[in-house]
């Protein structure tokens, strides 16, 4: 088989209830090997479309290919028990009364001896061979989860679907899990698609992310691109705090308080939204009341009083008023940054690190 046939694509699926389309023609493709994240909040049509593809939810149109062989469309549907699709969902539950390697093995074909095999193999895998002879209530809820997943993985699905797997899990578990499952996927070359509604875990775990909002996918790339480039001030708002400044376009530029910014191919008269990430603020002390010398890929430094700073852990968290028209702006800095609420200071905004949206 051609190296360059998806592992899974779908296209165009589409789902209502009650006549309201909760997946409303959504396309993607997974090469093997490859995880993909469909994250996008609570809602959106996530776990529906995993629904569709796992076969226990039938599109109203659309068609699902794994491999280049179509499974399902709306005449023509594989089964879901035929389908070669691992699953992985936060009630991931065990079965509380087989043992570890029964579980594992529950969807094993073959003979008691092959099976066996396949099991050590996995278990080895997950690190716990040395509870193959152990019942689930003797595992720690990260443990149940790496059985859960040699559990999927053990018939060698060619996809492997995930909803929201890691969320049952307390945090300091949950990045070891994650990086764990993630290698362990790499290694058996599985196509996979996670769906989270948590950045974090998105931004983490996949080489390509799919941003869904109300059924449909609005912007889909790798994590850094997905990040750095985001298609709406809502796609900015989803993986972090955001600044905005409005302003109004006059000659494909807007004009701030924090100097002017490009806004090519914007009409005259369009109001925009100028969005910026707390971490890209630029602080500056007061001297002698004024700030730094504008600079071509700063611009002007606006005026600014200390309202609020808080100790993150990783970073501080400052909360600021405008002196231009009260608003409030939100800067983090790296470690300990604590001015006191009253402070003066000056605060700029990297030309390359904010974003410039017309106002919908
Ligand atoms: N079987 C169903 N019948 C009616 N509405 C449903 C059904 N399944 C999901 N929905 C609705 O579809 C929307 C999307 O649900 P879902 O795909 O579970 O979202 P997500 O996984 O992104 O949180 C929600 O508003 C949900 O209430
Ligand atoms: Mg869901």
């Amino acid at each position: 088989m051609s190296a360059s046939v998806p592992r899974l694509e779908i296209k165009d699926l589409r789902r209502s209830y009650g006549g309201r389309a909760v997946v409303d023609g959504v396309s993607l493709q997974i090469m093997p090997g490859q995880v993909t994240c469909l994250l996008g909040p609570s809602g959106c049509g996530k776990s529906t479309t995993l629904r569709m593809i796992a076969g226990v939810e039938m599109q109203d149109s659309g068609t699902i290919h794994v491999d280049g062989n179509l499974i399902c469309d709306t005449v023509f549907r594989v089964p879901p028990e035929r389908r070669e699709i691992g699953l992985m969902f936060q009630d991931f539950a065990l079965f509380p009364h087989l043992s570890v390697a029964d579980n594992v093995a529950f969807g094993l074909k073959g003979t008691k001896a092959e099976k066996r095999v396949r099991v050590e193999e996995l278990l080895k895998r997950v690190d716990l061979l040395r509870f193959i002879d152990g019942y689930p209530h003797q595992l720690s809820g990260g443990e149940q989860q790496r059985v859960a997943l040699a559990r999927a993985l053990a018939p060698k699905p060619r996809i492997m679907l995930m909803d929201e797997p890691f969320s049952g899990l307390d945090n300091r578990l949950r990045d070891g899990i994650r990086d764990e499952t993630l290698s362990i996927l790499k290694e058996e070359d599985t196509a996979v698609l996670l769906v989270t509604h948590e950045p974090d875990e998105a931004m983490r775990m996949a080489d390509e992310i799919a941003l869904m909002r109300d059924g449909v996918i609005v912007q889909q790339g790798a994590p850094y691109n997905v990040y750095t480039r985001p298609f709406d001030r809502a796609a900015v708002a989803f993986f972090s705090d955001a600044n905005v400044v409005e302003a109004v376009v006059q000659g494909a530029l807007a004009q701030t308080a924090f100097g002017r910014f490009l806004a090519p191919g914007v009409a005259d008269g369009t109001a925009v939204q100028i969005v910026f990430r707390p971490q890209h603020v630029r602080i500056d002390f007061d001297r002698a009341g004024r700030g730094p010398n504008p600079t071509a890929k700063e611009g002007t430094p606006a005026r600014a009083v200390v309202s609020r700073a808080r100790f993150m852990g990783s970073e501080s968290l400052v909360e600021f008023v405008m002196d231009h028209d009260g608003s409030t702006l939100r800067a983090t800095v790296p470690n300990v940054f604590l001015p006191q609420p009253g402070a003066v200071m000056w605060l700029t905004i990297p030309r390359d690190r904010c974003f410039v949206f017309p106002m919908t």
